[in-house]
């Protein structure tokens, strides 16, 4: 599957458990025993496509369809608009993305930029000063990506769970609208 193929798009209501069990298979690879009563919070598509919005992959070539022809989310991610529930660490004039994950059988083919991507557009075009993450020690692909994408470090907005869990803020500053 070229990433030209892809298509990027708000999840649907037949989408959220697909999702949600994807979010969830991949997460608990990479948290391991930090995962815990997140596995629920990661299911729960519903919850946060209610407040946030939610991004899907999926293919546009039809080459990923199910058995009834209807795409299979390649990977997800949530765009949060500013401080409030679902946000880990914005503040006022940023937008946060959370719960990144792509299907590890499409992992390395650009559907994880493509999300991001999508997110960051969103935040420009909601005039938003920056776009702000926290990911984990383990998660390094990802942090490779972020990376690639221009985000930049801030070890100084790194939070400690109660579990020990250390989550490492990136953030990426958008240009002033002119
Ligand atoms: C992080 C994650 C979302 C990245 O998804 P992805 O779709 O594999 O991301 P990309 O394809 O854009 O980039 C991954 C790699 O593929 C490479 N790649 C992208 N398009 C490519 C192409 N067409 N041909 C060859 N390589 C390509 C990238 O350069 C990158 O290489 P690197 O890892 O050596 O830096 C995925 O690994 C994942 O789900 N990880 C577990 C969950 C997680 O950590 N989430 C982050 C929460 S903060």
């Amino acid at each position: 599957m070229a990433a030209s193929s892809l298509i990027i798009r708000p999840v649907r209501p037949d989408e959220h458990a697909q999702l949600g069990d994807l979010t969830v298979r991949v997460y608990a690879d990479i948290l391991g025993h930090h995962l815990g009563d997140y596995a629920e919070v990661l299911r729960d598509v519903a919850a946060r496509a209610g407040a946030c919005e939610v991004l899907v992959a999926v293919d546009g070539d039809g080459s990923g369809d199910d058995a009834d022809g209807r795409a299979r989310p390649l990977g997800g991610i949530t765009y949060v608009p500013g401080p409030g529930p679902w946000a880990e660490v914005a503040t006022r004039h940023e937008a946060e993305l959370r719960m990144l994950v792509v299907d590890p059988a499409a992992q390395g083919r650009g559907v994880g930029a493509a999300l991001v991507r999508a997110c960051v557009e969103r935040a420009a075009a909601a005039g938003k000063a920056g776009v702000c993450l926290v990911t984990t020690p383990s998660m390094v692909s990802a942090h490779r990506l972020y990376d690639r994408l221009g985000f930049v470090r801030r070890p100084e907005r790194d939070r400690r769970l109660d579990d020990g869990l250390l989550l490492e803020c990136y953030s990426l500053a958008l240009p002033v609208p002119s």
